[in-house]
């Protein structure tokens, strides 16, 4: 079985690995700085798979060997946000959380893929890549399905149809300038923009783009788990089982969409050896200018970090 490890095992980091203990293709290591938790935790979920006819094992741990040869490293350790902040004012926190996560994983998996969910994300994806001093295929970061799955949603309530019918695209940063592509998103092949008025498709884009500060607001305390941990999970099974599909994710552009140097949300073939290949698509004007006003900005966090 291959092995997963999850660093982080609060909200999204416990609720990912019942996603994946579930679909037993994987193994799962949880991993946190708090003592018994990610033992309790784990011990909890492994009394589950009896119930549910999964034979997947679930550790928890404070101690990194438990974690060695791992396939795919997630990270979720860090700090969430509270109601009022940005995703931004978790930078400096969180940097010192995501570098020792990755040095202290990386010494005993070698040859791991990273997913990064911590936040900032593109910025912290950044980090882990630069950190790590792997390749751009070994370190993604996850982002854009969740903000599809959220306009998907949004769709779904305004149309009464099958979300399964519903393709929607949200490229750009993790922030509130990411940019929901109306024109490439469709209900079952029919554009949005031929389903809906322009008013409702600009409320929905609204409430894509602010959907994260959404639940925020709503908890009080702590953020999106349910959602986020689903799209990790979705991410994990692409790359272990090699599925060449094709996801929106935070990769390392070398010129695609006309930018370099930055993590930013674009459309990724996910499979075993991590990044195959971004696709790109083709955007008119004002598509492109917003994406580069999100990657303008995820330029000015990253720069901020003080690291080449
Ligand atoms: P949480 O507070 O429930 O869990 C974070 C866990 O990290 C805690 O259990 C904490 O003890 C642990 N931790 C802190 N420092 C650590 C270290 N050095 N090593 C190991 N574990 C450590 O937070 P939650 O809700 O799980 O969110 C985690 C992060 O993911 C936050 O930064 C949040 O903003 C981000 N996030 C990003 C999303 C995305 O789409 N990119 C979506 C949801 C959350
Ligand atoms: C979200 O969008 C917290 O970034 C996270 O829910």
């Amino acid at each position: 079985m291959a092995k997963v490890t999850i660093i982080g095992a609060g909200q999204t980091g416990a609720t990912t690995a019942h996603w994946l203990a579930q679909r037993e293709f994987a193994d799962v290591v949880l991993i946190d700085i708090v003592e018994g938790m990610p033992q309790g935790k784990a011990l909890d979920l492994s009394e589950a798979m009896p119930v549910i006819g999964s034979d997947a094992k679930v550790l928890g741990t404070n101690d990194y060997a438990d974690t060695a040869g791992s396939d795919i490293v997630v990270i979720t350790a860090g700090l969430p946000r509270k109601p009022g902040m940005s995703r931004d004012d978790l930078l400096a926190a969180n940097s010192k959380i995501v570098r020792n996560s990755v040095e202290k994983s990386l010494d005993v998996s070698p040859d791991t893929i990273f997913i990064i969910l911590t936040n900032p994300l593109d910025p912290m994806a950044y980090l882990a890549m630069k950190v790590s001093g792997l390749p751009r295929e070994r370190v993604v970061g996850q982002a854009g399905i969740l903000d599809s799955a959220r306009m998907r949603t949004f769709v779904a309530m305004e149309l009464g149809v099958s979300v399964q019918n519903i393709d929607c695209y949200v490229l750009g940063g993790h922030g509130d300038d990411m940019v929901p592509l109306t024109r490439h998103s469709n209900v079952a092949g029919v554009p949005l923009n031929k389903m809906l008025s322009a008013d409702k498709l600009g409320a929905i884009v609204e409430r894509t783009r602010k959907g994260g500060g959404e639940i925020v607001g709503l908890l009080k305390t702590g953020s999106a788990f349910y959602a986020p941990s689903a799209a990790l999970a979705q991410m994990v099974e692409a790359i272990l089982l090699d599925r060449h599909l094709i996801l929106p994710t935070s990769a390392y552009l070398e010129g695609e969409y006309g930018h370099e140097g930055i993590f930013f949300g674009v459309p990724v073939q996910l499979g075993r050896i991590g990044l195959e290949k971004i696709i790109e698509y083709d955007l008119n004007a004002e598509e492109q200018s917003e994406l580069d006003r999100s990657a303008n900005h995820v330029r000015e966090v990253i720069e901020s970090l003080g690291i080449e």
